[in-house]
């Protein structure tokens, strides 16, 4: 018998209204357009409205995700944000209710950045076990609410928005191509904890916190880790990078992107680019690009995908995807 693979079966994103310039920003904040396009090739982001709140950006997209996969449930809700609604309970059970499903599990997963990869890793490992049969992976954020706005070094780098997949599972060989979820691969290293964190919590202060950063030490583990962990996930399935048709990462600065391209040996039309668009949302970035490059046709069904992040904790991983 032919193993279990996780098929995406639908994709779907959210964007909020608000589109905020770089220049709208330079009127309030010692920095200029020149500067952030520069460093980070970001030339706007989405910011959620007062009233929006992560689930609302979650079912949004999920909605969509749901009605490309033709499918109205799903056995499991696995949402990745580092923006919950509230401290309790899990965000995803609220998406849960709002989609109209009552059974299956929903749960919040925290992995920051690389939160969608290792949202994806999760209902992948319960979808080849065989304990489920389909999934939504949603990664959503407000990242707008836990920045300081008076920070030109963090808070010109993020947006809010939202990108969901719905996995199922299917026969590995069904098509020959053998469609699906190839592997996943995550890691972490406690000890970098502090370069990326937001300086609140539950437990700690009593509060929310605001975003901090080490920008040059982060940018620098970044590119040797998304390197190294792209190598490992191609070396799983005796692929080289010459095999893959698209690149999907976290998108946190492109300078990072261009540092991962030039490691990879792959040109950089073959990565999916929306930092520029969408600044970095964190947890949302690689499903709301996925969502944009399969919506405009660039991704094609039987390509092969690369999925890779990095961020807070550190956490970093990558996965491929036969689409
Ligand atoms: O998603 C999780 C992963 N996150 C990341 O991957 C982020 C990684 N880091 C980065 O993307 C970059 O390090 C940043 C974009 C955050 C910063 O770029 P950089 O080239 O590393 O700049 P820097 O932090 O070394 O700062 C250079 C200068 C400083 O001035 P001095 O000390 O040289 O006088 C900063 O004060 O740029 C200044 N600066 C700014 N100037 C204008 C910092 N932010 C701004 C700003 N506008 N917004």
């Amino acid at each position: 018998m032919a193993p279990i693979r996780s098929v995406i079966a639908g994709v779907g994103s959210y964007l909020p209204a608000r589109l905020v310039t770089n220049a709208e920003l330079a009127l309030a904040l010692d920095t200029s357009d020149e500067w952030i396009t520069e460093r980070t090739g970001i030339r706007q982001r989405h910011l959620a409205a007062d009233d929006e709140k992560t689930s609302d950006l979650a079912i949004a997209a999920a909605r969509k995700a749901l009605a490309v996969a033709g499918r109205s449930a799903v056995d499991m809700i696995v949402l990745a944000t580092a923006t919950p609604d509230n401290t309790f309970p899990a965000t995803a059970t609220r998406v849960q209710a709002a989609l109209g499903m009552t059974s299956g599990a929903a749960f919040d997963l925290q992995a920051v950045c690389s939160g969608f990869i290792y949202g994806l890793a999760t209902a992948d490992n319960f979808i080849r076990s065989g304990q489920i049969k389909s999934a939504l992976v949603i990664g959503a954020e407000t990242f707008s609410r836990i920045l300081d706005w008076k920070d030109r070094g963090t808070c010109v780098l993020f947006g809010d928005g939202a990108g969901a997949v719905v996995l199922e599972a299917r026969d590995g060989q069904v098509n020959g191509e053998g469609r699906g979820i190839l592997s996943t691969h995550l890691h972490s290293d406690g000890r970098y904890y502090d370069l990326l964190q937001v300086d609140g919590g539950p437990s700690s202060s009593r509060s929310v916190g605001v975003l901090k950063m080490e920008g040059r030490e982060v940018f620098r583990h970044a590119v040797v880790n998304l390197a190294a962990v792209v190598h490992e996930a191609l070396a799983a399935n005796n692929l080289t990078a010459d095999a893959v048709d698209w690149v999907v990462p976290h998108q946190a600065n492109k300078r990072i992107l261009e540092g991962t391209a030039r490691k990879l040996n792959l040109p950089q039309d073959r990565f999916v680019i929306t930092v520029d668009r969408h600044a970095n949302t964190s947890a949302a970035s690689i499903p709301l690009a996925l969502a944009e490059a399969v919506g405009d046709g660039r991704i094609k069904p039987g390509q092969l995908v690369l999925l890779e992040a990095m961020g807070g904790g550190f956490t970093w991983g990558a996965a491929l995807v036969r689409m």
